[in-house]
């Protein structure tokens, strides 16, 4: 069982693999990550390459720090926040850092060479813990925030439908579960069609994200959230934020929602329009959902 979660790593790096064969043989790394994505998350002298904020940046074409600094606005000094998988650079530093001392940053990442990086570069954060972890099936706890960074398009759609309910159970009432992902681009978009060259070569479960709503993924939950999307680099990305409606009830006995999702309608800093789109509760059904193979996803 080490074998099958280990084949890629050399006999010098296995301290960092912090595991006994029982825990590999309760979870193991699930066969999509091993098939598709060993070159990126389980070899680790790539790690050492791919494991930067310059390499993050030039992947998302110069966009990563702007979809952060999405992240780190929609989260707050002393916030408990859940990440569910690792994140390539210095994404959970700068979260760690924003929530400050006061906060509580978990990490969770079902690869264990990753969970080794992410306690490496969050040494000298107390407020910052990582562990091994399924973002399918995460330890129940009450959180302010989820933050889901680009974990979506690299799971294959039945377990996308699984995630995304999973990631909204976490959160208390007013709470934010904050998505990035990639997103269908606009028609005219210059790197569209060399988008889809590197989704149909290297990241096969990546293209239902330009056909499917994240909102549509989460199944009948949906309805006791407000959503709200917003899109970065003529349409590439998506920044989606569900928070669940909490309700007040005032001295008269009346309900009332309360809402603070952030106002997206001021402009984008390179020109794109800010766009604040409150969706209407979905109702489809999990199994009436694209996939990757729907028609619709053609380009
Ligand atoms: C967050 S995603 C993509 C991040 C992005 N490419 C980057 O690093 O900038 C990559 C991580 O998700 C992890 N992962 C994949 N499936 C997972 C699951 N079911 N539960 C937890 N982590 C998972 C992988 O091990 C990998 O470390």
């Amino acid at each position: 069982m080490i074998g099958l979660a280990t084949y890629s790593i050399p006999q010098g790096d296995m301290h960092l693999l912090d595991l006994t064969a029982m825990e590999l043989a309760a979870r193991p790394i699930p066969d999509y990550l091993r098939n598709v994505y060993t070159w990126a998350y389980l070899t680790p002298w790539l790690t050492g390459i791919l494991d930067r904020q310059i390499v993050v940046q030039a992947i998302l074409w110069g966009n990563a720090q702007r979809l952060i600094g999405d992240v780190l606005a929609a989260v707050k000094p002393g916030d408990r926040i859940f990440q569910p998988a690792a994140v390539y650079g210095s994404f959970s530093r700068q979260l760690a850092n924003q929530i400050g001392r006061r906060g509580h940053l978990e990490v969770r990442d079902i690869a264990p060479l990753q969970v080794a990086l992410t306690r490496q570069k969050l040494t000298n954060l107390p407020q910052a813990h990582v562990a091994r972890g399924d973002a399918v099936d995460p330890d129940q706890s009450e959180y302010d925030a989820v933050t889901c960074f680009f974990l979506l398009h690299e799971v294959p759609d039945d377990i996308k439908i699984q995630i995304v309910p999973a990631m909204l159970g976490l959160v208390r009432p007013g709470g934010r579960v904050i998505f990035v992902d990639y997103h269908r681009p606009n028609r005219w978009h210059p790197l569209k069609p060399l988008m889809k060259l590197v989704f149909t070569w290297l990241e096969p479960f990546a293209l239902a994200m330009w056909s499917q709503e994240i909102e549509q993924l989460a199944g009948p939950g949906a309805a006791a959230f407000r959503w709200s999307k917003r899109t970065r680099f003529n349409g590439m990305y998506q920044v989606v934020i569900a928070e669940r409606v909490s309700v007040a009830v005032s001295d008269a006995g009346t309900e009332t929602e309360r809402q603070s999702i952030p106002n997206w309608a001021g402009p984008d800093p390179i020109g794109e329009p800010g766009i604040k789109r409150p969706l209407e509760p979905c109702r489809l059904p999990a199994d009436t959902l694209p996939t990757s193979h729907d028609p619709a996803l053609s380009v």
